[in-house]
């Protein structure tokens, strides 16, 4: 059984807010939603931070990226400006900010790991001690996912009480092993490529599936007929927390 939210808000606040920022949270919670996902990988000094893409330019308005920049002046950078006017000075949050905000607010957390390539073990370890550091006794378990096995392999080394997910954007032959290898108890793919043969494959293996990043009523439906147990959407206008 799946223990999780079924819906869950993508990078925060789906396409509503500035993704992996703590306004993008509170756009999840202002349409009900208790459940989200987002993106973390360490600045340079090793510090978790929420951010999707390795180099700067996108989201953030500046030269280098995050594994070549210190901490301290990565949470002063403005990660709001570029989706809108109203969100400028709305910076890059720490991990242990985002971890704070959800545990106040009754959110649960599926905290995609997203290795700067060649920093993987470091990030798997270093989000997992954090999690451990701040995980409140009461909260339900965050899930962990990535793309990278030697993240959640690293992850499992420093926190083998948190739940892993592997994340693999179409499924390869190889998911069952890796997913036994890594004690995962769930697979996360790209819905595009899902069938419900793989879905079956999957959910008869004992394993939770779950889905990104589906944007209609209509196909959260149609996978939901084929076992899927949870998705990220960025609609959040659109599908309902509690759909
Ligand atoms: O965790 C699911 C999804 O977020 C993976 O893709 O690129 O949106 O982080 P991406
Ligand atoms: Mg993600």
């Amino acid at each position: 059984m799946w223990p999780y939210p079924k819906v869950i808000a993508h990078r925060g606040g789906g396409t509503l807010a500035p993704e992996n920022t703590i306004a993008a949270m509170q756009c999840g919670l202002d349409y009900g939603f208790h459940a989200v996902e987002f993106d973390v990988m360490l600045s340079k000094d090793g510090v978790p931070v929420l951010m999707h893409d390795p180099i700067f330019g996108r989201t953030v308005s500046s030269e280098g990226g995050v594994a070549t920049t210190l901490a301290a002046d990565l949470l002063q950078m403005d990660a709001g400006r570029w989706f809108a006017g109203r969100f400028a000075g709305e910076c890059v949050p720490s991990y242990a900010a985002v971890v704070r905000f959800c545990q106040q607010h009754g959110i649960w957390m599926n905290v995609e790991i997203k290795p700067v390539p060649g920093f993987e073990q470091e990030t798997g370890r270093a989000v997992a001690r954090v999690t451990r550091q701040l995980h409140a006794a009461d909260a339900l378990l965050p899930l962990f996912s990535s793309f990278s096995f030697d993240a959640l392999l690293s992850a499992k080394g420093e926190a083998p009480g948190v739940p892993r997910g592997l994340l693999m954007d179409q499924i390869e032959p190889g998911w069952l092993g890796a997913l036994q290898e890594i004690e995962a108890v769930s697979l996360h793919t790209n819905h595009k490529y899902l069938t419900a043969e793989l879905a079956r494959k999957i959910k008869d293996a004992g394993y939770g599936l779950l889905c990104y990043t589906v944007n209609t009523p209509e196909r959260a439906a149609e996978i939901g007929g084929w076992g899927v147990d949870a998705f990220c959407t960025d609609r959040i206008d659109l599908i309902p927390a509690e759909f």
